[in-house]
This record gives C-alpha cells, sequence and structure tokens, in this order.
C-alpha cells in the first residue's frame, strides 16, 4: 500500500494483504489483513511505530524509500507479536542507529523471538514520553490486548492513539480511515472475538483509563484508522460490557440426522418463545461467524451425536473455543444423541469450565427422536426462554 499522509509529519507506510486467508493458521480472514505500521517525523528525529509481517518487509522498506526516509532514530513496538515485530530485525539492518523503543516485557519477548541484541532497546515504563521535536510520543501500557506487554503510544500533538491490536480489524481495503462504518465495525467485531474477548475485564479497564487521554483518531495496526474513535469506543463499551442479549448460539453437528431433528425443533420452540437463534452447522462453519455471534449471546447450546463413546470431534472443537474465548454468556446446554452408549454430553460439559455459566440440565437422546424426546426439547426451550426474560 501506497505512503498516506495521515497529518503534516505523520504517514501510514505498512502494507495490505489482500490475499491472506488464516492468521495462526487458525483464524480465518475472509477480507484479508493489513499491518499498519506509522511514520512520525520530528523536527530532531524520526521514529517508526510498529512495523509489518516479514511477508510484507519488502513493501515496509519501499515505502520508507518513498517517504524518503535516511534515517531512523527509533522503532517503536507496542507489541512483541511477528506481525508487527517481524520486520524489526531488517529495519535495524537498514537503520544502524535506531533504538528499539519497547516496555521490559516487550524487550524480552523480542529477544527471544527475533534474537535481537540488547544492546538496541531503549526500555520506557508506563507514561513515559520521547521528545522527537515538535512532537511527543507518550506511551501507555495496556496489558493484555493482545499478550501481556502489549502498550498504546499516543502522539501528544496530533492526538493520534496507535493502539496496534486494540481496535484493529482483520479487513484489506484501500481505504485509510474507516468510512463504510458497518462493515469495519462487524470485522472489528470478528477481531474482537477472536484475540480479545478472553481479556474482556481487562479491556474494560483499559477503557476507563482512556477516559483520560486526550485523543480524535485512533490508528489500529490491523484495518482502518478510526477518524471518529466514538464509533470504536462505543462498541468496545458494549462487547466488554455484562449486558447479554435474547440470543441463543446453537452450535451442532449431526451425523445421520437424528441431532438435526432434534435441533430443528428447538429452533422453533425458541422462536415460537420469542428468543432469537444463530445456528451453526459446525462442520460447514466459519469458526470467526461462530466467535462474532459469542460476544452477546445469552446462552451457548451445543449439540452432537456420539462417536466412539464421546462428542463428535467438530463439537470438541465447538466447546474448547468457546471455553477459550470466555464469551460472557449466562446459560448453556449441551444436547446429544447416541445408540450404543457413550458419556458424550458430560464429557462436552466438563469442556467448558472457564465458562461463568448455568449449565442446564443435559439433554441424551436415543437414536431416533420420540414425542417423549421432543418433549424433553420443548422443556428446555422454556427454560431457556424463563432465564431470558427482559433481556
Ligand atoms: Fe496483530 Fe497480536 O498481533
Amino acid at each position: 500500500m501506497t505512503v498516506r499522509e495521515i497529518k503534516p509529519g505523520v504517514y501510514s507506510v505498512g502494507a495490505v494483504d489482500w490475499d491472506r486467508r488464516l492468521f495462526d493458521e487458525l483464524i480465518p480472514l475472509p477480507e484479508g489483513t493489513s499491518y499498519n505500521s506509522y511514520l512520525v517525523r520530528g523536527s530532531a528525529k524520526t521514529a517508526l511505530i510498529d512495523t509489518v509481517d516479514p511477508s510484507k518487509e519488502a513493501e515496509l522498506i519501499g515505502n520508507l524509500q518513498a517517504a524518503g526516509v535516511g534515517s531512523l532514530d527509533y522503532i517503536v513496538a507496542n507489541h512483541a507479536e511477528q506481525d508487527h515485530s517481524g520486520s524489526i530485525p531488517r529495519m535495524l539492518e537498514l537503520y544502524p542507529g535506531a533504538k528499539v523503543v519497547a516496555n521490559e516485557k516487550a524487550r524480552e519477548y523480542l529477544t527471544v523471538l527475533l534474537g535481537i541484541d540488547p544492546g538496541r532497546f531503549q526500555v520506557i515504563k508506563d507514561g513515559d514520553r520521547l521528545d522527537l521535536g515538535g512532537k511527543t510520543l507518550e506511551f501507555i501500557f495496556a496489558p493484555w490486548v493482545h499478550w501481556p506487554e502489549t502498550m498504546l503510544t499516543l502522539l501528544v500533538e496530533e492526538r493520534i492513539l496507535f493502539t496496534c491490536d486494540m481496535f484493529g480489524s482483520h479487513l484489506a481495503t484501500s481505504d485509510l480511515y474507516a468510512s463504510d462504518e458497518g462493515r469495519v465495525v462487524k470485522s472489528a467485531k470478528r477481531y474482537y472475538a477472536e484475540i480479545m474477548m478472553p481479556f474482556r475485564h481487562i479491556i474494560r479497564n483499559h477503557l476507563q483509563k482512556l477516559k483520560a487521554v486526550v485523543f480524535d483518531v485512533i490508528a489500529p495496526s490491523h484495518g482502518p484508522i478510526y477518524g471518529r474513535p466514538k464509533l470504536i469506543l462505543d462498541a468496545y463499551e458494549d462487547w466488554t460490557s455484562d449486558d447479554v442479549k435474547n440470543v441463543v448460539v446453537l452450535a451442532y453437528v449431526s451425523m445421520h440426522g437424528s441431532t438435526a431433528k432434534l435441533v430443528e425443533h428447538l429452533i422453533d420452540a425458541l422462536i415460537r418463545r420469542g428468543v432469537a437463534v444463530k445456528p451453526f452447522n459446525l462442520p460447514r462453519t466459519d469458526l470467526g461467524e461462530l466467535a462474532i455471534e459469542l460476544v452477546d449471546a445469552a446462552t451457548i447450546v451445543i449439540a452432537t451425536p456420539t462417536v466412539l463413546a464421546g462428542p463428535h470431534p467438530s463439537a470438541v472443537y465447538a466447546a474448547y473455543l468457546a471455553n477459550a474465548l470466555r464469551p460472557k454468556a449466562r446459560y448453556a446446554a449441551v444436547v446429544t444423541s447416541y445408540n450404543w452408549g457413550g458419556r458424550a454430553a458430560e464429557q462436552l460439559a466438563g469442556m467448558l469450565g472457564n465458562l461463568k455459566v448455568e449449565l442446564l440440565p443435559s439433554l441424551a437422546f436415543k437414536g431416533l427422536p420420540s414425542k417423549g424426546d421432543y418433549a424433553a426439547v420443548e422443556k428446555l426451550a422454556d427454560e431457556i426462554a424463563a432465564r431470558h426474560k427482559g433481556l
């Protein structure tokens, strides 16, 4: 992506990765992503804020050349993960006078992960400032957005907050700013669900702390910049709050149709009771879409047939994911079908230990659902609807 000026002396010099479809060999990227890097030129010193994924290193180098950067004084590492830090070693070769500005934890991680010479660091503390000459960088520690070492950098005079992963979105776009707000927020919600949701309570504290910080632009290191920060700040307030929506996420897999019949019945039963349902047929599901719905849903139901005495692997994966992402759901239930035995329901329920949910009684059905089985599904719908009252 070409060099673009954000404010006088501040440039976007990162790269858009239009074709990337998987992150960490785990997270689907239906709309690609970007690795944003920002150049800040003061009258005395020049700083680069975050670099790019090593696969886009040549693009960053080309952009710095196009911007006429002859020397760099500082490379600010807001986060040690390689999609932002991976090009630091090459930057240090190209700019031998540059120091890596990082907190102590990031220094440790960057030394271990990238083999950066410990002598190349300038270690800063929370609230420290760096004067570039008419442009001042202030460092605001914000651990766990996404790793323990993450921090934000404020460009004081221009009121730009560089947030790295926080407020980011995996979105490849030619828009420098978030102009298509609906699309950006949906993408940011997917990003929040996959990366930030496990740290919801900590992020809530960060949002509180940011209320005392003066900025009018948020420049993350994935996705477009927010010229209207309220858009993403309000969204984060909502996502990190304890409020849940009148929604059941129903993650299921069916091998020979018995579980599917129960699931179809449960969907109808919930709709009849005024409860919204988001069904996900797991073998055909983009897990990012499932994660998005987990952000707000009041209830999670996982339904599975029994395979070799346990839950289907797709259901195991969904339970593991939900447990790891720690959504704010208040209720959960497990529905299983079986023929010759098994403990699928117990095993699945046992995988949800991280969730602060009331576990509703599990349902286990033998073979094709009978009248009594459908009645039990109706009862489960009753239990859920009663708990959703007022949402
Ligand atoms: Fe975009 Fe946690 O790296």
